[in-house]
């Protein structure tokens, strides 16, 4: 890149981080998009306003509001100062309805993991990639003993938080600011979750999809779709998204199973177990 070209992109990436909503995002991922912009038009200021658009689609439409960590935090120490299961439930509960992909979930956390893990034996170790603030919901996950949980997202700030949460559940592993298009973790680990991070990483990369699939070193993978968009209306999103998960594995000899929750469409890959040929099985809840 020549200096002209850093010195725009480092001009850009500052502008973009020094915006309330955008400052705790991964400086990689910024730059990350404000190449592509840059790229698509010479103006910085129309590439800065560009990148800043393409940030919110990706992270901040998600989030209800102004994220109170502090105040969650403190919320969740006293649930487990207290020892009270249910409290911490509830605290997590109350967080999770700030981030619209855990809101749409809480209805139905009960029967989620117990349906998608039922059959699988013990899991030991886990991947969430695009977890937002997915492992709000560890308390309701059917884990085996020592299991490691490791959680990646691009805000600095949610992975302090998550972090700090892990810490007080006594949850080995960790939570990382980190653009999964960039990096993809290389472990082995049993279970992969890709909830609803898809449509997410497709609007910057579209073949995000199929290299996190490939990648992603794991038994098991749960990978899901909205069935709504943000804004409630359906628009054929499980056909379309059926449509592109299908795709995805078109030469993949995994097996896959289906599950249909009111709000979310889920497959669940088994890399390990898999047979000869993809075999579909489908469970309608
Ligand atoms: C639709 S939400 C899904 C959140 C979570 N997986 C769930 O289902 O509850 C997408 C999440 O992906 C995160 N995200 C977007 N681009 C990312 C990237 N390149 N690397 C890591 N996380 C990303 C966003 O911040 C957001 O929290």
């Amino acid at each position: 890149m020549s200096d002209r070209g850093r010195s725009q992109l480092d001009q850009l990436v500052d502008a973009v981080l020094a915006s309330r909503n955008y400052k705790h995002i991964s400086r990689d991922f910024i730059e990350a998009l404000a190449t592509q912009e840059l790229a698509k038009r010479s103006n910085l200021k129309e590439a800065i306003k560009a990148t800043r658009n393409k940030l919110h689609q990706v992270g901040g439409a998600y989030i209800e509001g102004e994220a109170h960590y502090t105040s969650w935090i403190g919320q969740l120490q006293q649930a487990a100062v207290n020892g009270d299961d249910d409290q911490l439930k509830r605290a997590c509960k109350s967080i999770m309805g700030y981030h619209a992909s855990t809101r749409e979930r809480l209805p139905m956390l009960e029967q989620f993991y117990p349906t998608l893990l039922a059959d699988l034996p013990p899991i030991r170790s886990v991947i969430d990639v695009a977890c937002g603030l997915h492992p709000l919901a560890i308390p309701w996950m059917p884990l085996g003993q020592d299991v490691q949980y490791y959680a990646y997202d691009i805000y600095q700030d949610m992975a302090d938080f998550l972090n700090e949460f892990m810490g007080l559940i006594h949850m080995p592993g960790y939570a990382q600011a980190r653009d999964v298009l960039q990096y993809c973790p290389p472990f082995k680990v049993d279970l992969a979750f890709v909830l609803k991070a898809i449509p997410c990483l497709e609007q910057v990369d579209k073949n995000a999809g199929l290299r996190l699939l490939d990648t992603i070193n794991a038994d098991h993978l749960l990978v899901s779709f909205p069935v709504h968009s943000l804004g409630g209306r359906k628009k054929g999103m499980v056909v379309n998204y059926e449509a592109r998960f299908h795709e995805l594995v078109r030469h993949k000899d995994w097996s896959i199973k289906r599950f249909e929750f009111p709000t979310e469409l889920v497959f669940r890959i088994d890399k390990r177990d898999s047979q000869q040929s993809p075999v579909m099985h489908e469970t309608m809840l």
